[in-house]
């Protein structure tokens, strides 16, 4: 890639505002990280800057602050206690996100200390008033960020789809001095090298409830992948398209003419599940059958069958790239769970193939049925994967500074 990297910048006392994505799950009560998947990815990055004795100046958001209410279970002190015990070093966690007792803890930080700020999103609300300060990426807030350090590195691709203060407005701020992180480069490099330059066969995997999610996906991936495997709630959308009865299914009405549209386009490329697991309800204990084709009235479909379990492993044996967003049925409740399993479990035998997971929902179902170690990548980003995948700019990679 064309863009600065972190190797790329001098680190030696310098003081390294980076910007990571450290937005993760939390117990209710704020104290526990439940999920240190995205700070354990940011690991290489922190510790090249503090071995290369750059004083670590973090940021991150965590969460969607609205009202003053909000803020203490959104503060960042666990996720700053979860990054020390994995850095086996202390991290600096300052309770604001500006004035004097952030800028004196910088100041005094020394080379290769870590220092993580506080909830970036907390500058969303000032005086009870709902500003958007850091999310509507105010030009004085990224100046005055940007004014606190010597470099900037961005490891945030998690939030690369937003155009925040944090990332593009500091970026834009040290112009030439904004360099992206390893997790960054990683993320570009396997999201980007499958979708514009993939080892052919190129094999989609889209999933999910609503097509509405993933239309410019599927239209963007058209004309780049060999095959479209569509699984999922959003399945039966396009089952209503071909005239299939869906019975009590998900079906988005409005949006049966767009799957119309893309089924037209799309010819022999989307593969759609041939039979499906339906119930009688929406519960986990649910009576439950297989069937094929049209789904009567009173049945639902929550997962995919048998049949197109066989029938997705085959279009995926020969694949050489995979890329998979969303889950195949209602993973969360186990008697549904089957379908997402079984062609994750595959995924993991294609050992020829580059196997990519696209965050979100599939990284949850991926991990909570144990596959994914077999994969080749599983993307920190899930608004941010889909946005990839859609061909869009994301705004917080292209305010990182040119080579
Ligand atoms: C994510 O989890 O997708 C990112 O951290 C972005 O969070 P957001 O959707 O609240 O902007």
């Amino acid at each position: 890639m064309a863009k600065l990297t972190v190797e790329d910048l001098q680190l030696d006392g310098k003081k390294v505002l980076m910007r990571v994505d450290f937005n993760v799950p939390i117990s209710d009560d704020g104290t526990k990280v439940e999920d240190d998947n995205r700070i354990v990815a940011a690991l290489p990055t922190i510790k090249y800057v503090i071995e290369h004795n750059g004083k670590a100046i973090l940021f991150s958001h965590l969460g969607r602050i609205k009202k003053e209410e909000d803020k203490p279970a959104k503060s960042l002190k666990a996720v700053a206690e979860r990054l020390s015990e994995l850095l086996n070093k202390p991290v600096k966690f300052v309770p604001v996100t500006e004035g004097k007792e952030l800028e004196d803890a910088i100041n005094e930080l020394k080379d290769g200390e870590v220092l993580l700020v506080q909830n970036t999103r907390y500058e969303d609300v000032k005086d009870g008033k709902y500003v958007k300060r850091e999310s509507g990426n105010d030009p004085e807030l990224g100046k005055y960020w940007a004014s606190l350090g010597d470099v900037y590195v961005n490891d945030a691709f998690g939030t690369a789809h937003r155009k925040h203060a944090s990332n593009v407005g500091i970026a834009t701020n040290m112009p030439g001095k904004a360099a992206a992180g390893f997790l960054m480069e990683k993320e570009i490099k396997f999201l980007g090298d499958a979708v514009d330059n993939p080892q052919r066969p190129f094999v989609a995997i889209l999933g999910g409830a609503k097509v509405s999610d993933k239309i410019g996906v599927i239209d963007n991936l058209l004309e780049k992948a060999d095959k479209i495997i569509i699984g999922g709630g959003m399945a039966y959308t396009f089952y209503a398209a071909k005239g299939i009865k869906t019975g009590d299914s998900l079906v988005e009405k409005d949006k049966v003419d767009v799957a119309k549209k893309i089924l037209d386009k799309a010819g022999d490329k989307l593969v759609l599940p041939i039979d499906n697991v339906v119930a009688d309800k929406f519960d986990n204990d649910a009576n439950t059958k297989v069937v094929e084709g049209d789904i009567d009235d009173g049945w639902m479909a929550l997962d995919i069958g048998p049949k197109s379990i066989k029938e997705f492993e085959n279009v995926l044996k020969d694949a050489k790239t995979v890329v998979w967003n969303g889950p195949m049925g209602v993973f969360e409740k186990p008697n549904f769970a089957k379908g997402t399993l079984e062609i994750g479990k595959f995924l993991g035998t294609l050992t020829n193939a580059t196997t990519i997971v696209g965050g979100g929902d599939s990284t949850a179902a991926v991990k909570q049925l144990g596959v994914a170690d077999k994969l080749t990548h599983i993307s920190t980003g899930g608004g941010a994967s889909l946005t990839y995948l859609e061909g869009k700019t994301l705004p917080g990679i292209a305010a990182i500074s040119e080579k």
